[in-house]
């Protein structure tokens, strides 16, 4: 089978016939076999590009794999072949997943509780974009700040792939979105999505920005924060933030890791949560079964739609890779393996 394979560390977006580049591709990787009687094998349809998988190829992320390896987590294709014990799935099924490697691949071997089903309707491609980013907006959200109507949500990073999924469960839960992106192009689509209100952090302060708006609202602060990109922008958010507010620690996209004053916390009664939403996998996998279920309903629903921002083929991972280093993506990047003509993913 064709697949990815990252030999050594490295800067990922460098052409691949390139001897710099750590990733090439192999044509003749063997198929992964059914190795448990409860194991399913998928033919790959689409995986998502996550900001981790970059990491992990440049050897910064905080899980490292073993060289070499195939990379990719998220993923949407067909049951291809099951072991004899299992009986919730069947071959031709359209199934997702996500896994801590190896979707960059046309084919990938997974056990049957570990897998979901895609609702009629709903296409493969916004289905493998949906597990890791939309997850993990969702348990941040839900699970975890337990955000309700009402409450005001900011949101950093607002247009990457768990931004934008934190602004529509946002929208969902009917939260107060505000929602802080660099760039007009960022800033028109987050509009377009009816957000509460949208901060372009490359032309103003988010401080005296967001302020006005609260107050025009009527509204005191903000709730809850959710926080991809640390740095200065954090430094400005906790100056909004009203007391008992939520702060969620998702990610460091800015590549500075925040410092959240105890001082502060203490007297203004925050709770700051840091979450790793691939390690409830292991220590509270129900958690992560049921957000996944209640995400693929309300994708069924309408409620959130997927927007697919780049696709590419898998030769073509390099530029892939770019997309999110050179933060061009309004939502997700995707590797198609079999046509990639779709932008946009529909019900
Ligand atoms: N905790 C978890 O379980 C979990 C799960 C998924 C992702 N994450 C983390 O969340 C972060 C975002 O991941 P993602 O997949 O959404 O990435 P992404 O699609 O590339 O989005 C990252 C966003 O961060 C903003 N950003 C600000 N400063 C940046 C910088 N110096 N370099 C790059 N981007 C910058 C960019 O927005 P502007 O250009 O508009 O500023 C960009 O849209 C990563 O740190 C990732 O590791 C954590």
């Amino acid at each position: 089978m064709e697949a990815l394979l990252c030999k050594r560390l490295g800067d990922p977006t460098v052409d691949l016939s390139h001897d710099s580049s750590p990733i090439s591709i192999s044509t003749s990787h063997p198929i992964p076999q059914l190795n448990l009687p409860t194991a399913i094998r998928v033919r790959v349809k689409a995986t998502s590009l996550n900001y981790a998988n970059y990491l992990q190829i440049l050897g910064k992320y905080q899980e490292k794999l073993p060289l070499p390896f195939i990379p990719g987590s998220d993923y949407a294709g067909v049951v291809d072949g099951i072991g004899p014990n299992v009986t919730k799935f069947k071959i031709g099924d359209r199934v997702c997943s996500f896994a801590p490697a190896g979707s960059f691949a046309q084919f990938i071997v997974t056990e049957e509780r570990d897998l979901f089903l895609v609702p009629d309707g709903c296409d493969l491609i916004g289905a493998a974009a949906l597990p890791v980013a939309y997850g993990t907006s969702h348990v941040a959200l839900v699970h975890r700040a337990k955000l309700v109507a009402g409450q005001v949500l900011l949101v950093l990073g607002a247009a990457g792939g768990v931004g934008l999924s934190a602004v529509q469960i946002g929208k969902a839960c009917g939260a107060v979105v505000i929602a802080v992106a660099r760039g007009s192009e960022k800033v028109q689509f987050l509009e377009s999505l009816g957000v509460d209100h949208v901060i372009d952090a490359s032309k103003s302060s988010i401080i005296e920005n967001a302020k006005s708006f609260l107050k025009a609202r009527k509204l005191k602060g903000v709730d809850v924060l959710y926080d991809p990109v640390g740095g200065k922008l954090t430094k400005e958010s906790m100056k909004l933030l009203n007391w008992g507010a939520n702060i969620l620690v998702i990610g460091f996209a800015s590549g500075e890791v925040p410092v959240i004053p105890a001082n502060i916390a203490l007297v203004k009664n925050w709770t700051v949560h840091g979450l790793y939403w691939g390690s409830y996998k292991i220590h509270n996998p129900a958690v992560l079964e049921d957000s996944l279920k209640e995400l693929l309903s309300w994708l069924a629903r309408g409620l959130i739609t997927i927007n697919i921002s780049h696709t590419y083929r898998l030769s073509e991972a390099n530029l892939a890779f770019d997309a999110i280093k050179e933060r061009k993506a309004i939502g997700k990047v995707m590797i198609v393996l079999h046509d990639h003509n779709c932008t946009k993913s529909k019900l």
